[in-house]
C-alpha cells in the first residue's frame, strides 16, 4: 500500500471535514505561523478557486482538495516553478498508484485519456526580494461519477477512466512522496534544469501544434520542450521567422494539446 513516507512535505497534515478554500486556509495559516510543510486537507471546499479567477467545482467525498504551505528560501522570481514541480509530481503519483497514463499540459493542467484530471493554483505572499510563504494547492478529481454535460467533453475523474474507485489516500501519499523528491532537484539550481527531461517525458505538448494568444496577437508553431525557467519553447511556423521562441504562462494563453 501507498504511504507517505517524506521528510517535510505533509508534515503536520490537517484534515479539515469543510473549509472555503483550502488555498485560502493555508494562506490563514501561514500568516499565522504555520511551518513549511504543513497540508492542508478538505473533504469539501465552498468557494474552491480555479485559475484566472475562475471558480473550481469541488463536490464532497469525491475529490481530493489539498494545498501545501512552503516557506522557501529562494527569491519571488523561482516560485511560480514550483506548479510545474506539482504538475509533475501528479502526473507521478496518478501513474503509480492507478497505472493511468496521466500527461502534462503545460503548464500545469494534469490529462488522461485528453481530459483534464486535475488543476494545480499556486499562491505567493511576497516582499521584493523574499518570499514570505507560498501555497501549492491541488485539485485532483478522484471518485466523481459524472460530470455537468458543459464540461463533460473535457473534464473527467481517475475512477471513471479506471472503472473503479481509487483510494484517495494512496493518490495523496504519492504524490507528496513525489513532490519531495522533484523539489529537490529543483533546489539544485533553483530552477528547472535537473528536471526539464522528466517534465518533457509527461509534457503532451510536445510536437504538437499550438497556438499562441499574446499581447501582440495570435500565433502559431510547435510545442518543442521547457526551458530551464519553465517557459514553452514553441518553434514558430510559416513565418520565415526562424527559431524557438519562449512564452511565459503569466502571458499568454496556449490552445490545442
Ligand atoms: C485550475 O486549473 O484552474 C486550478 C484549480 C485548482 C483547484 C485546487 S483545489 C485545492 C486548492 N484550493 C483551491 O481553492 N483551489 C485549489
Amino acid at each position: 500500500a501507498s504511504r507517505l513516507h517524506t521528510g517535510w512535505a505533509g508534515h503536520p497534515t490537517v484534515f479539515l471535514e469543510r473549509t472555503d478554500s483550502t488555498n485560502n486556509e493555508a494562506k490563514r495559516m501561514a500568516e499565522a505561523g504555520a511551518s513549511h510543510g504543513t497540508l492542508v486537507v478538505a473533504e469539501n471546499q465552498e468557494a474552491g478557486k480555479g485559475r484566472r479567477g475562475r471558480s473550481w467545482s469541488s463536490p464532497e467525498k469525491s475529490g481530493i482538495w489539498m494545498t501545501l504551505i512552503m516557506k522557501p528560501e529562494f527569491p519571488p522570481s523561482q516560485a511560480s516553478m514550483l506548479t510545474l514541480v506539482a504538475a509533475m509530481a501528479v502526473a507521478e503519483g496518478v501513474r503509480s498508484v492507478t497505472g493511468l497514463e496521466a500527461g502534462i499540459k503545460w503548464p500545469n493542467d494534469i490529462v488522461v485519456n485528453g481530459k483534464k484530471i486535475c488543476g494545480i493554483l499556486t499562491e505567493m505572499s511576497a516582499e521584493p526580494d523574499y518570499i514570505n510563504h507560498v501555497v501549492v494547492g491541488i485539485g485532483i478529481n478522484a471518485n466523481m461519477e459524472e460530470f455537468p454535460p458543459d464540461i463533460r467533453e473535457k473534464a473527467t475523474s481517475l475512477s471513471l477512466e479506471l472503472g473503479e474507485k481509487v483510494s484517495r489516500a494512496a493518490v495523496i501519499a504519492e504524490v507528496w512522496n513525489a513532490f519531495e523528491l522533484y523539489y529537490d532537484k529543483f533546489l539544485e539550481n533553483a530552477d528547472l534544469s535537473s528536471l526539464r527531461e522528466k517534465y518533457e517525458a509527461h509534457l503532451l505538448n510536445r510536437g504538437k501544434e499550438v497556438c499562441v494568444l499574446d499581447p501582440k496577437g495570435e500565433w502559431r508553431g510547435v510545442a518543442r520542450g521547457i526551458d530551464r525557467n519553465g517557459r514553452l519553447l514553441i518553434e514558430q511556423t510559416g513565418s520565415g521567422d526562424e527559431g524557438l521562441r519562449a512564452v511565459d504562462s503569466g502571458e499568454v494563453s496556449v490552445r490545442g494539446v
